[in-house]
């Protein structure tokens, strides 16, 4: 079996945090949530290196995983560590607006495979020169847009997919609570219109919350720490293939976030905790004339692996069988452009804009 040996970019908690202690002796544990995590949930994956430019953050990674891995060293420079160390698997995890120069700088060192945390950019130049990189070298990529390896948002794809409640016509996505930040927390919901659409975004319509009228085109943010910093957002996306999907972004809600997709035998809500199926059979839901009757079903899919150590394990595979992987580089884009045409569409006065088609 190859062993693949791994560099981490950027190590604070989402890419070190030990995995949380075993819920049942006999069962195991949680599912692991870092990249650190994850990578060692992977037999076959050695972590040799991992790089940030604060010492303490190196420091800490080492207190936390020299036991796992004796052998891994750290670097304050990603350049020198990609030169010396050639990893075959680079994990990103840099801030939200700076994971362009540490990815093209995997590519050029080599790198087989990329995790590479969300958003995939904050602005689309960014991601076109990652998405072109990419593919020039033939590098396999996962985006850790973390929902397309949790078990109830795959089934519900897995259910639209399988034709049984006919054709996905709306999504309403509800992101709440004061991290609904628009290149932050909300990213993921914007990846799940995209994920359960599963086609081109054409056009946007949006409104930015109330002060951030004169928000411009350009991100301002702070990598996701201060939540004034970040505009939540409601805007209307419609998709090629006639799909259409609305989504809400409040800050002043409880922080909840669910997904409803409308299809046309029945409808499939998704959040944190579970998803359930909802079909009406035998009449309108309006004043019926016949008797209608709801049918509720609770899903309950159960995979022997989620998460961020699926979404590695996800990365393997594709780079040993050429399977995509289920995030690859240029559905993330999807996201980004997404997020350009909703400030440009704020910016124009609320109205209708383009997203920006793939690059040819
Ligand atoms: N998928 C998820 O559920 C999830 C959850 C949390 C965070 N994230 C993502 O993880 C990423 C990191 O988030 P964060 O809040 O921990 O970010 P952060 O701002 O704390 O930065 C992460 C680390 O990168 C280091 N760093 C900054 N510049 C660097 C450079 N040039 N070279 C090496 N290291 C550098 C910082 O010192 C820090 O330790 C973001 O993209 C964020 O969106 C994802």
């Amino acid at each position: 079996m190859t062993t693949y040996r791994t560099a981490i970019i950027g190590l604070s908690w989402i890419a070190t945090d030990p995995p949380p202690p075993a819920s049942d002796p006999v069962l195991g544990t949680s599912i692991p949530y870092s990249h650190a995590a994850a990578l060692a949930a992977v037999p076959n994956v050695e972590v040799v290196a991992g790089c940030d430019i604060n010492p303490a953050m190196r420091d800490q990674f080492l207190e936390r995983w020299s036991g796992r891995w004796p052998g891994a060293k750290t670097y304050e420079n990603y350049r020198e560590m990609l030169a010396r160390e050639k990893p075959d698997l680079v994990s990103i995890v840099t801030p939200d607006f700076l994971h362009a120069d540490p990815f093209l700088a995997a590519v050029e060192h080599g790198a087989k495979g990329i995790f590479c945390d969300k958003p995939l950019a904050t602005n689309l130049a960014d991601a076109d020169r990652m998405v072109a990189a990419a593919k020039a070298a033939g590098t396999v990529v996962n985006i850790n847009f973390t929902r397309r390896w949790i078990p109830q948002y795959v089934n519900a794809r897995a259910i639209l997919r399988s034709g049984r409640l006919g054709d996905l016509s709306q999504i309403i996505a509800e992101s709440g609570g004061p991290r609904a930040m628009l290149f932050r927390n909300h990213t993921h919901l914007v990846d799940l219109l995209c994920y359960y659409a599963d086609g081109d975004p054409i056009w946007v319509v949006s409104e930015l919350e109330p002060g951030f009228e004169d928000y411009g085109t350009e991100y301002k943010g702070d990598g996701g720490k201060t939540e004034s910093s970040e505009p939540a957002a409601n805007y209307y996306v419609a998709f090629a293939n006639g799909v259409r999907a609305y989504l809400t972004g409040m800050k002043n809600t409880q922080p909840d976030t669910i997904v409803s997709l409308r299809a046309a035998k029945g409808r499939i809500t998704v959040d944190e905790f579970g998803s359930e199926l909802r079909a009406i059979a035998g009449g309108g839901t309006m004043m019926p004339s016949g008797a209608p009757t709801r049918q509720t079903e609770f899903l309950a899919p159960a995979y022997s692996i989620s998460g961020m150590h699926a979404a590695v394990v996800d990365l393997i595979t594709g780079l040993e069988t050429g399977r995509p992987t289920a995030s690859p580089v240029e559905h993330a884009r999807r996201t980004t452009a997404i997020i350009e045409a909703v400030l440009q569409s704020q910016a124009q006065g609320n109205v209708r804009v383009p997203v920006a088609p793939p690059q040819p």
